[in-house]
């Protein structure tokens, strides 16, 4: 019997009805079909509507929609990690909620805030619980309500981001699935590209950071990009030449969904096809994140046991990662 591993057993997300299409965008903001899909590759993005409705509704019809699947009971659950920079409330954790909501009596839960690269951050630490053999069940949720952080005049950030969230279930293996490593990064030092300026205890909400707009993302687009594309595609790297991985050895690129210049660059640095990517960004746009387990959802299908997934993300803090997954079913 090999050592423990956190595999992952079961996959599910939610997604608002609500379709925020480029022609639509094209009546609120300067800014046309053709630019936004050309630059960021994205058709539409969902949009969460509807009062006192907030992150927590999408990781809750997530996670009770991965129970169903697997079978289980929320009361099954021993931990649940959601990562979210668009939480109900600055606290309690958005999880807290999450497990009220599913009935989770028997988990504890906390959020991780790790913008884009959170659902890596977050399955890593999970995935710790499984490996010690301290818990049978953890679930991972990726979920952000990005609506409601986004300025709607602002051309060159409404364009990109959606509403929308996923989560996955670990549970132990010891026949070789699962996660097999992990490598993730941060650097502070780029906060200054890419943040939500007030709202927390630096900038409290006032009326005048109302008025100023600033509790709206501010994204240095370009700055972003340039550490982005190469921070994503180096970490994808560094991950398989770590593990002795060829691009033959990858059946699957799941790339954070922030551009589709990013991934084509991550899936060329690693040698891959486009085939082996996958791609949703068209549909959904940048919903932080959710983006990951949300391609994992639609892809679940095509996947197989003991393929070879390779995680790769890249966000504000700055944060960024890879993980490399032995699909389990
Ligand atoms: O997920 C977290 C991490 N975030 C990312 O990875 C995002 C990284 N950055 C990007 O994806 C890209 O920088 C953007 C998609 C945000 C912007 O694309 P870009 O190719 O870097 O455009 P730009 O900011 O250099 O702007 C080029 C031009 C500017 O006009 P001028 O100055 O050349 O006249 C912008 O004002 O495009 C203009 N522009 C737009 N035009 C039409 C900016 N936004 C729009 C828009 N529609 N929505």
């Amino acid at each position: 019997m090999s050592k423990t591993l956190a595999a992952i057993t079961a996959v599910a997300g939610y997604l608002p009805d609500y379709i925020l299409t480029n022609s639509e965008l094209e009546k609120m903001v300067d800014t046309n079909d053709e630019w936004i899909t050309t630059r960021t590759g994205i058709k539409e993005r969902r949009i969460l509507k509807g009062a006192g409705n907030g992150t927590s509704v999408m990781g809750a019809e997530a996670v009770k929609k991965l129970c169903e699947k697997r079978g289980i009971d929320p009361k099954e659950i021993d931990l649940l990690i959601c990562a979210t920079v668009t939480g109900d409330m600055i606290f309690p954790a958005t999880a807290n909620i999450i497990c009220d909501k599913v009935g989770a009596t028997n988990a504890w839960s906390y959020d991780i805030n790790a913008a884009c690269s959170g659902f890596l951050f977050a399955l890593t630490t999970a995935s710790k619980f499984i490996e010690s053999g301290t818990y049978k069940k953890v679930v991972v949720v990726g979920a952000d309500k990005m609506s409601t952080i986004i300025d709607y005049t602002d051309r060159a950030t409404c364009v990109i981001f959606g509403d929308g969230g996923g989560a996955v279930l670990l549970e132990p293996n010891n026949e070789g699935f699962g996660i097999q490593d992990a490598i993730l990064k941060s650097d502070g030092s780029g906060s200054k590209y890419l943040f939500q300026k007030a709202g927390g205890s630096n900038y409290p909400p006032t009326l005048e950071t109302v008025t100023a707009r600033e509790h709206f993302v501010h994204q240095e687009g370009q700055a972003v990009f340039k550490f982005a594309v190469v921070g994503m595609a180096d970490v994808a790297a560094e991950i398989m030449e770590r593990n002795n991985l060829t691009s033959d050895d990858i059946n699957w690129l799941v790339p954070h969904q922030a551009n589709k210049r990013i991934i084509d660059a991550t899936a060329k640095r690693c040698g891959l096809s486009e085939d082996k990517v996958m791609l949703n960004i068209h549909r959904y746009g940048n919903t932080t994140s959710g983006t990951l387990p949300l391609c994992l959802m639609d892809y679940e299908s095509q996947l197989k046991k003991g393929d070879n997934l390779l995680l790769a993300a890249f966000g504000g803090g700055f944060t960024w990662g890879s993980i490399w997954v032995k699909w389990a079913y």
